[in-house]
């Protein structure tokens, strides 16, 4: 289903914990764009192998409707991940969307990633490439390298800033990644998310920030979120299900965006199917193939929000 998530909205990706069957049952009933369950940092390590067979029946077993549906596997350097793979892939089923890769630093990570899937995919009887991948970028080596990691391999949906362990790889003065440092004059992490998400768009990838960590603090989460929803990233993660209507409404187009694409989109049909032209004035702007797809995410971003037309 990779060609299926690749374009889905991902304005909510709520974080999971593998290790948990209460966590993970609840997680069916909340309206998060994606749902990851996770076998990373969010387990403690005696429950990691456990995890693993419960996550597969999970996603295999439980009415997940048409989320995009991932799971999160260990590191390549902490000798979990092959074993991740092979159980979760091998017993998970067809629903699983995609398989989320953390702390990338090098693209020969992905492209391991890549190979592991292929083999997996054949021995289940998948189709080829039907696995996505998302990659976690949060350590100074994966900064520097994000641009050829985001072109290390054709199943890569969405690169995903990841602060808490990003501020701890930078030796940052900090107790809590992904809240704003109010001694700090400007964003401290503005460089980082404009980065990632030049390296995510030059590669035709979806962009997600990561967590919030103030979990109550729901007004400074809508504030911080603000950051990376005005550059343009796709969505946030949530760790706690109360962030996640925050987000669904803080990665939305806004009414008059949604309008607008729709009424793009109808212009550039009548242009290119009745008219068979290319180019075409929408307004006072020239529109295209590009203005198309522009107008296509919104459109699909507001939809999914439940938005309706008003014009
Ligand atoms: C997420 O994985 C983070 O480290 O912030
Ligand atoms: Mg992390």
């Amino acid at each position: 289903m990779s060609a299926r998530s690749r374009e889905l909205p991902r304005r909510s990706c709520l974080s999971v914990p593998g290790s948990s069957d209460r966590f993970i049952s609840k997680a069916v009933s909340i309206p998060a764009d994606m749902t990851f369950l996770d076998l990373e940092d969010s387990v403690a390590s005696a429950e990691k192998a456990a995890a693993r067979a419960r996550v597969a029946r999970a996603v295999r077993e439980l009415p997940w409707d048409d989320r995009v549906l991932c799971v999160r596997v260990n590191a390549w350097d902490s000798q979990l991940t092959l074993r991740d793979l092979i159980e979760v892939v091998t017993e998970a089923g067809p629903r699983l969307d995609e398989v989320m890769l953390p702390k990338v630093q090098h693209p020969h990570e992905v492209a391991a990633l890549d190979l592991v899937l292929s083999h997996l995919e054949a021995e289940v009887g998948l189709p080829p490439g039907h696995l996505g991948i998302e990659a976690q970028i949060e350590t100074a080596t994966g900064l520097i390298n994000v641009e050829a990691i985001a072109t290390a391999s054709p199943r890569l949906e969405a690169l995903v800033f990841g602060p808490a362990d990003f501020a701890a790889s930078m030796q940052m003065p900090v107790l809590t990644g992904g809240v704003a440092l109010p001694e700090y004059p400007g964003d401290h992490f503005h460089y980082v998310f404009a980065k990632i998400l030049m390296a995510a768009r030059a590669a035709g990838l979806q962009v997600i920030d990561g967590p919030y960590l103030k979990v109550h603090d729901l007004d400074g989460l809508r504030e911080y979120a603000m950051r990376s929803a005005l550059l343009g990233y796709d969505g946030k993660w949530a760790i706690h299900p109360d962030q996640v209507p925050v987000l669904n409404d803080v990665y939305r187009p806004s009414q008059e965006l949604f309008d607008r694409a729709l009424a793009l989109l109808e212009a550039y049909e009548q242009a290119t199917q009745a008219d068979r032209r290319g180019a075409v004035m929408f307004g006072d702007e020239m529109i295209d193939e590009a203005s198309r797809k522009m107008a296509e995410r919104f459109a699909a971003r507001g939809r999914r929000a439940g938005m309706q037309p008003q014009r």
